[in-house]
């Protein structure tokens, strides 16, 4: 395995996705995690990842320099080509940018970091210090255009430095570099797979857990349904599933987790209807926020409820993953927004968190899900609310205009797929809006819903754009959310972008 340990860049989490790209397996680290633990680690090599500190600041991060002497090749990357530098007897200076710009270089393809590649390439560059002198040993493998040092190799002791962001897709030549340090001069085997992901997963699960009890919060999700699957396989009965139907989900999702979860897997699996709960929890209630709030708490006293009921649980499995980290902040990283996960769980639980899939990016985590047999539609959910339908019908919800959205939202995916379209538009659903409209039906004059179709292209749910959904698909949507969903007359495009539209209505 590669071990990236973490400087603090958010994009460091990139290195070992790509590592893991190459068939290698690669995991994030604290750069506070100590030599003992590296070396138990038994890592084929090491990189020093990017941060937003120089060399020099006060608070700057610093580096044990014995990993110097572990004999394991070690790759620093701007940041992290700083501590390098500074540490073996070389100089980094300051110098005014931090900026971030397209550089071109020239390389040495002489030596491993660029053998194969063109002596002149574009990299993505931005960094707050330059190499100044050389650590002896040392000589320099490529400079930037103004003739300042941007990489630096010591093949003897398989040390190498960059200035520049491999992991950046406008370095052209980025994955091939990285594939050199694995490869050549890590000599990493390639032979990783995400079922060696699993089985090494599966391990420590057991480790942790010996024969005692794991609880965990399903919501039908992709995450928690893979970390549910995934603790099936290592420890089969000690784990219990809570599965808390609010009646908030789409047709057929209620049918499809139970089935999957009871059926599939050797789990304690518990679903709790709590429909009418919910429903009787929101009546009158109109606003979005206090929907939100009464859908989130109204999870937790179920959830508590349930497991309250339960004895001898130890552990609390649950579906973090990457993204969810970064958003609430690591060590290093500054917090970008506090991230609730499922249920948002209470504060005094005395259980201890097991997250197995901290480290993977949602494709992987859905790569994990298929090889651990789950089916596609849980595989390759779209991204689905917390509060579900309660946001997308808008003003109070009742039972009745859950049943109309349901359905039109069921025709929409029926007919996105039907046009081979469900796989590359992001998200897409019905909302229904708290308006009526005059029609004809049947040459009688109607007054009823109309129907909101929302389709978004986006990467992470952050920004988005509408989805340019050919007229006739529309057109079929159109006729047939009118003709088979009672009380719907019309049915509207929603064109905005987000920003400044959101990507739910509520
Ligand atoms: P907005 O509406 O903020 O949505 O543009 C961005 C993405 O987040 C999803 N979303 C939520 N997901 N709990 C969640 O887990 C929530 O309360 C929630 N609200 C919105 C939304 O579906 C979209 O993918």
């Amino acid at each position: 395995k590669v071990v990236v340990l973490d400087y603090g860049s958010k994009y460091n989490q990139l290195f070992t996705r790509t590592i893991r790209e190459f068939g290698v397996y690669s995991e994030l680290h604290a750069h506070t995690t100590t030599i003992e633990e590296i070396k138990k680690m038994n890592p084929v090599g090491i990189v020093l990842s990017g941060g937003a500190a120089s060399v020099g600041d006060a608070k700057a991060h610093d580096i044990n320099p014995a990993i110097f002497e572990l004999g394991i090749p070690v790759l620093g990357i701007s940041y992290g080509a700083q501590v390098i530098v500074d540490h073996l007897g070389g100089k980094v200076e300051k110098n005014a940018g931090g900026e971030s710009k397209e550089e071109t270089l020239t390389v040495d393809t002489t030596s491993t970091l660029f053998a194969g590649q063109t002596d002149n390439q574009n990299v993505w560059v931005s960094h707050s210090a330059d190499i100044v002198e050389l650590p002896e040993g040392f000589t320099a493998s490529a400079k930037d255009s103004a003739g300042n040092i941007a990489a630096i190799s010591n093949d003897e002791q398989q040390i190498y430095a960059i200035q520049f962001h491999p992991e950046d897709y406008r370095s052209e030549n980025g994955k091939d570099f990285l594939r050199n340090f694995v490869f050549e001069i890590c000599k990493a085997s390639g032979d990783w797979t995400m079922d060696r992901f699993i089985e090494i997963e599966v391990e420590k699960i057991r480790s942790t857990v010996g024969d005692r009890k794991v609880l965990c919060a399903l919501s039908g999700g992709v995450d928690s349904s893979v970390v549910a699957a995934l603790i099936d396989r290592a420890i089969g009965d000690q784990l219990t599933c809570i599965f808390v139907d609010h009646g908030l989900l789409r047709k057929g999702e209620v049918e499809s987790v139970v089935k999957t979860f009871s059926e599939q897997f050797s789990m304690h699996f518990i679903k709790v209807d709590a429909r009418e709960r919910f429903l009787n929890k929101l009546e009158g209630v109109t606003d979005p926020e206090q929907k939100r709030k009464i859908i989130g708490n109204e999870f937790i006293y179920v959830f508590d409820e349930e497991s309250a009921k339960l004895d001898g649980i130890k552990y609390l499995a649950q579906g973090t993953i990457y993204a969810d980290i970064i958003e609430s902040g690591t060590a290093t990283s500054a917090t970008i927004k506090s991230h609730h996960n499922v249920g948002g769980l209470p504060e005094d639980m005395d259980f201890e968190l097991i997250e197995p899939l901290r480290a993977l990016f949602k494709d992987e985590v859905r790569a994990v899900g298929a090889e651990l047999g789950l089916p596609e539609e849980i595989v390759n959910r779209q991204p689905f609310p917390g509060p579900g339908l309660g946001v997308r019908v808008l003003g109070e919800i009742t039972e009745d205009k859950l049943e109309i959205v349901r359905d039109a939202d069921f025709i929409l995916r029926d007919e996105i797929a039907k046009a081979g379209l469900d796989r590359s538009i992001w998200q897409y659903f019905a909302v229904l809006p708290n308006i009526r409209s005059v029609g004809v039906r049947n040459e009688q004059r109607s007054y009823d819903y109309a129907i909101g179709i929302r389709a978004v292209h986006s990467v992470d749910g952050m920004t988005a754009d509408w989805a340019r959904i050919p007229f006739d698909v529309l057109e079929k949507i159109s006729t047939r959310i009118t003709t088979e969903v009672d009380q719907v007359n019309r049915v509207v495009y929603d064109i905005t972008a987000k920003p400044p539209g959101t990507i739910e209505w509520e």
